[in-house]
């Protein structure tokens, strides 16, 4: 029975371009697991935006001299461009920066006010004298509390990855100008995280199939005992407090954005005709999957968690599958440095495919990852033209040249050596996709692709055609009811090259609407003359 799954993506923020360590981290996952599960028959909705608020945005505006909106409409835009050249599938990519988004947030923010989850109250804050002016978030840099890192900034440790509040940083130095702020009081409200903690370490206690690391970060979290947390702050950029008397503040942007993945399935409700339908997607039985990198792990874990309990009425998170790190040639990822492979520079000199196949190869799904040049080349020529598209093209150029150019006629012999197999590899895959283990998934196709090869190489049909026709025939039409049914399982990974393939095969429509299923080409269909599905990368 087809279920409903809705796929919830990390907004990214609108302040530069998008990097591979992100879409190793959570773009690329969520799209695999999308087109997995439409590959199914399940109903999909897979949501997010650009993430437009809060210090980040106006940081980078300041630098560049013009205003946030304009710089979250650039990258809003090019957000999209690059979804689409990845082949990074949304349902819908939106941003935090609508009308429809900021009368959604202010609505859960009243709501919570309204049954005693969120408190106002002061605060002490760091004010800088010499640019009279608060120092929220981004603003303020110092020493980690925690591991002693420097720079951390004052909204998160990029480290450590435990969100602070700008007061804990150790010896902070004001953004603009060096200097050290002062603690100056200042009025906000709070989210009542303690009125949550017992639900949500039961919560969390229930979850046996989150990922280890997630699981042992938020408990670690939950067990040092939760505190009220400021949700708003002194900023003029950002969703307004929906009450009289607060317009130098505003929704602190992490409190706002994730109520994104709520506001985004109204927005496409209704631009469906269907405004209520909503409802649907945030209540049982739908699932809802959250892919993030894991500098977001408590925010996905525990923050919009308790916002969800506060609310009652809509579903909590299935599933947390956050990434670890993707590292670049062995070293952290820094956007500050310039140390990164951003995804517009990476597109115009690859293709998307070698790209989303070594990401998903090593994907950071238990530890950090690394990627590097030099293995992008090898696996791109080893496993991809090698290995896989070599299979493909010798399989049909061999049959196009030996059989009129049309799908022979299958036997007992290999064909059924290769269903059995397939059949496995069909279970095994789609095992370790429903669970979100793309890499293992990912090796269990290659090594469908390499039994392929094995057959190829032993049944040898260039010698058997000369000697036994019929057997020939049952070895190619095996051999290509294994690329076919190999070009269903990459369907996910490589959506590039599987409608290519697809075309090769003799097939007229799409890979998703012949669903998940191993399919035997019809004896006699017209086979076109094939072309090599990659492309080798010189050193
Ligand atoms: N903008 C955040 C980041 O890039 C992620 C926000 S996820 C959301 O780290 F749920 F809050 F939207
Ligand atoms: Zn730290």
């Amino acid at each position: 029975m087809a279920e409903r799954v809705l796929v919830c993506v990390a907004w990214p923020y609108a302040n530069g371009s998008l990097h591979v360590g992100q879409v190793a981290g959570a773009y690329l996952p969520a799209d695999i697991f999308a087109r997995f599960n439409r590959l199914i028959g399940n109903e999909v909705l897979m949501v997010s935006g650009s993430d437009d608020h809060g210090t980040p945005t106006t940081v980078r505006a300041e630098q560049e001299g013009i205003s946030p909106r304009e710089v979250t409409d650039r990258y809003n835009a090019e957000f999209k461009e690059s979804w689409k050249q990845l082949g990074i599938e949304f349902d819908i990519f939106t941003r935090t920066g609508t009308e429809n988004h900021r009368e959604v947030a202010q609505a859960f923010f009243l709501d919570l006010l309204d049954k005693g989850h969120i408190t106002k109250g002061t605060m002490q804050a760091l004010y800088c004298v010499n640019d009279n002016r608060f120092l929220p978030d981004r603003y303020v840099e110092g020493i980690c509390p925690r591991c002693g890192f420097d720079p951390a900034r004052g909204d998160q440790c990029d480290n450590c990855g435990h969100p602070l509040d700008a007061t804990e940083l150790i010896k902070p130095r004001c953004k603009f100008c060096g200097q050290e702020p002062i603690v100056r009081e200042t009025e906000h409200f709070f989210l009542q995280l303690g009125h949550f903690e017992d639900q949500l370490k039961e919560w969390v206690g229930q979850q046996p199939h989150w990922r280890p690391q997630v699981s042992s970060f938020t408990k670690g979290f939950l067990d040092q005992g939760l505190q009220a947390r400021a949700i708003t702050r002194d900023i003029e950029w950002g969703v307004p407090i929906p009450l009289p008397g607060y317009d130098s503040k505003r929704l602190y942007v992490w409190f706002e954005a994730c109520i994104g993945y709520l506001s985004s399935t109204i927005e496409w409700t209704r631009a469906q005709g269907n405004p209520d339908a909503w409802k649907d997607w945030w209540s049982p039985p739908t699932r809802s999957y959250y892919f993030i990198g894991k500098d977001n792990i408590v925010f996905h874990t525990v923050i919009w968690p308790s916002m969800l309990m506060g609310r009652g009425d809509l579903n909590l998170p299935f599933d947390v599958p956050a990434n670890e790190y993707l590292n670049l040639e062995g070293a952290k990822v820094s956007t500050s440095r310039n140390w990164a492979i951003w995804i517009p520079e990476f597109l115009q000199r690859y293709d998307p495919d070698p790209l989303r196949y070594m990401l998903a190869a090593n994907m950071p799904e238990t530890r950090d990852a690394d990627f590097a040049w030099e293995e992008f080349r090898r696996r791109n020529n080893d496993e991809l033209v090698a290995s896989w598209g070599n299979l493909v093209h010798r399989t049909l150029t061999f049959t196009v040249r030996n059989f009129e150019g049309k799908v022979p006629e299958a036997g007992t012999e290999t064909t059924e050596i290769v269903e059995a197999r397939m059949v496995e590899g069909f279970a095994t895959v789609r095992e370790m996709l429903a669970g979100c283990h793309f890499k293992n998934a990912l090796r269990e196709i290659m090594s469908l692709t390499q039994f392929g090869n094995r057959l190829l190489d032993e049944r040898a049909p260039w010698r058997q055609i000369r000697t036994d026709r019929v057997a020939c025939a049952d070895t190619l039409a095996g051999l290509l009811t294994l690329i076919n049914g190999v070009k269903v399982l990459t369907y996910p990974f490589l959506p590039f090259s599987v409608e290519k393939l697809h075309a090769m095969l003799g097939y007229s429509d799409t890979v998703l609407s012949h669903g998940w299923k191993l399919e035997r080409l019809v004896a006699g269909t017209p086979l076109p003359d094939p072309e090599p599905l990659f492309k080798k990368i010189e050193e």
